[in-house]
């Protein structure tokens, strides 16, 4: 008999987290469904207990609580003794967005700026740097001073977060051999982090972090995945990338 696998989800109370969790969940993967309010993520296991899945439990986890971070790991090294998935999917715009703003301002999408072309030049990249970068885009964010510093105007604490994470993604695969480390882009999924206007369901948007949370041992790492498919990290290449996807040209 196969050996029991456990996973753990980040923000899987709603949106394709809780897609994700009952994808996996759905494949004989025990799965615990992790949510910043204990409510919402106790509400999240029973409705997908509801409806027939059982592989799922709950543990509370706020991704910027040091302390609750702890506590899970404890959890998860006495109840099961391992850990064979992690699924980091939760994340905020960190500012209020307007629906109309959000849009018309093309949503979360991010060009070749400045540090950000920085944060894809891995050779020379450490975590030390990521951290210098992060600290600059926030003291730079207080200053006012986004344009003068070449930034991404809009949504940029987003922004800027999501090409440190692949930074660090890169990073931390060539760190550690033995595990495989990838980033995905789920898509444009119909959420409430896109205002419901997705292109996607989350049952499509899911695919991507369950087909990379399932890879095989032998895997790749250190990757990067639009929805699916392989996508090139640098945002010259994964705009064209994305284009020829969209268009339904082989990529
Ligand atoms: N939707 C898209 O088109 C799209 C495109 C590209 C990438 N993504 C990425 O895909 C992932 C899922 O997005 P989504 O569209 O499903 O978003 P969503 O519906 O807005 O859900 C976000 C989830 O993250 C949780 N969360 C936020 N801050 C947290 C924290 N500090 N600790 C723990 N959980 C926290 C939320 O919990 P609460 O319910 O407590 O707020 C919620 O469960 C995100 O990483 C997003 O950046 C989405």
């Amino acid at each position: 008999m196969a050996e029991q696998r456990y996973a753990i989800v980040t923000g899987g109370n709603r949106g394709t987290g809780l897609e994700i969790c009952r994808q996996l969940a759905s494949k004989g993967i025990e799965v615990i469904l992790t949510s910043r309010n204990q409510s919402r993520g106790e509400e999240a296991v029973k409705k997908l207990k509801d409806s027939g899945v059982s592989y799922v439990d709950f543990h509370q986890l706020d991704i910027t609580d040091p302390s609750s971070i702890t506590s899970l790991a404890e959890f998860v090294q006495t109840r099961f003794g391992k850990l064979d998935i992690l699924v980091n999917n939760a994340a905020e715009s960190g500012i209020i967005i307007h629906e109309k703003e959000f849009v018309a301002g093309g949503g979360f999408w991010f060009h070749n700026e400045k540090l950000i072309e920085e944060l894809q030049d891995i050779e020379h990249l450490t975590e030390e740097r990521i951290d210098e970068i992060i600290q600059w885009f926030l003291s730079d964010f207080k200053a006012g001073k986004l344009q003068e510093n070449g930034w991404p105007l809009t949504v940029s604490a987003y922004k800027v977060s999501k090409a440190a994470i692949n930074a660090y993604t890169r990073l931390t695969a060539r760190k550690y051999e033995n595990i495989l480390v990838n980033c995905v882009h789920p898509g444009y999924v119909i959420t409430d982090m896109t205002f419901q206007t997705g292109a996607i369901t989350v049952e499509e948007g899911a695919k991507g972090p369950v087909l990379a949370a399932l890879l095989p041992d032998n895997g790749p790492s250190g990757l990067y995945f639009h929805e699916t498919h392989i996508a090139p990290f640098s945002p010259t290449e994964y705009a064209s990338f994305v284009k020829a996807f969209y268009e339904g040209k082989s990529i």
